[in-house]
């Protein structure tokens, strides 16, 4: 029988599928039915700090309006403020009663200075790592690329002294101008694990009623693409572990980025689609392919696909279809030259 055991961050995994941050792990009852269904771990729902501000500030300025003082508008600010941790706290020593599985607690802050003070509180009530979601918009255009890239690391150095006790992963986006440097950059500041790679929400036009509509909120699996190409070329050069997010839909999907090199896959997207039963479906079809394959273990066929013990390692180097736009500039005709065959390497 097929061992789908691993490791992540240090923690020991029954399977190396993990349910993604996203609404499936916001509470204790969903967290304890996902370690029913196999998950080997969990990832809760963020803590968002952008969207504590947003809240409170709205509350804020009710008081203000109401005639309350500077200094009362002050002290509600803080109390607030803790009341939203404290639930957040709440939720993660809950779950921790209530599974055996590791539970990941989640931060998405936009101050930074707020970054540290959070994951030193989560860390207090009882994760067993931390998830840094973290992402600076490019689209400051005063900010230059040192600048940007400086703030991952000022986070990185302080989440690092205030939660030393237990391991931090960062699940960052691809958009990075120098992405592998930075990758091995982050991973030598210190982090435990790199998640490849966040999704954004992403706006979308209704050209009709001329509104900003949000565009497709779940993936595809045509998504994996990016993560898949990026964990390859990154596995086996790096002290930290790296877990896929992005576009796993199915025991392909796991099987896929297992095999180029990463400790685990993230899925929320399809546990969206098919509901959480799906977890299984995915578990059978992984213990499936190993036996097929005669794997008793993950670690047997971890990374064999990856660029450093790849047969073929430029293949993750090439970007362009050059014999499809090499017969589209001869001007021929007919779909692509070459038939299908000509789109494979
Ligand atoms: C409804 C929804 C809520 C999400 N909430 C969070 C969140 O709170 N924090 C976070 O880091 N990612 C969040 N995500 C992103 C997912 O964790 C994941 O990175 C992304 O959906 C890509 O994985 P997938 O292809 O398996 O869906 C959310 C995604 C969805 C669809």
């Amino acid at each position: 029988m097929a061992d789908l055991a691993t490791t992540y961050l240090g923690l020991k995994l029954r399977t190396p599928l993990i349910v993604g941050s996203s609404e499936l792990t916001d509470s204790p009852a969903k967290v304890e039915e996902l370690e029913k269904k196999g998950a080997g771990a969990v990832v809760l729902k963020s803590i968002f700090e952008e969207e504590i501000a947003h809240e409170y500030r709205a509350i804020l300025r009710e008081e203000l309006k109401a005639g309350s003082s500077a200094e009362a508008v002050d002290y509600l600010d803080q109390a607030l403020r803790a009341e939203n941790l404290d639930r957040y706290k709440q939720l993660v020593a809950d779950c921790k009663k209530r599974v055996d599985i590791p539970v990941i607690a989640s931060v998405n802050c936009t101050y930074s200075h707020e970054w540290a003070y959070f994951a030193g509180e989560l860390v207090n009530a009882g994760a067993d790592a931390l998830e840094l979601n973290m992402f600076f918009s490019p689209s400051d255009l005063q900010r230059t690329r040192e600048e940007a890239e400086a703030a991952y690391f000022r986070v990185v150095e302080r989440v690092r002294e205030q939660a030393s006790c237990v391991p931090v992963a960062l699940k960052v986006s691809s958009y990075f101008t120098d992405l592998g440097s930075m990758l091995l950059r982050l991973c030598q500041a210190g982090v435990t694990g790199l998640v490849l790679f966040n999704r954004f929400w992403a706006p979308d036009f209704d050209i009709d009623k001329l509104e900003i509509v949000p565009s497709r909120i779940l993936s595809t699996p045509e998504e994996l693409a990016t993560p898949l190409r990026w964990i390859a070329i990154m596995s086996g050069r790096l002290s930290c572990d790296l877990a896929a997010s992005t576009g796993i839909h199915d025991a392909a999907g796991l099987i896929k980025v297992l095999l180029a090199g990463a400790k685990a896959g993230q899925v929320v997207s399809t546990l969206y689609k098919n509901g959480t039963g799906h977890i299984q479906t995915i578990l059978d079809g992984l213990t499936e392919w190993m036996e097929k394959h005669e794997f008793l273990t993950v670690e047997q066929f971890r990374g064999l696909m990856s660029q450093k013990v790849s047969a073929n390692p430029a293949v993750y180097e090439r970007v362009q279809f050059m014999r499809y736009y090499g017969g589209l500039f001869q001007g021929r005709e007919g779909g692509v030259p070459g038939g299908m065959d000509a789109l494979r390497y």
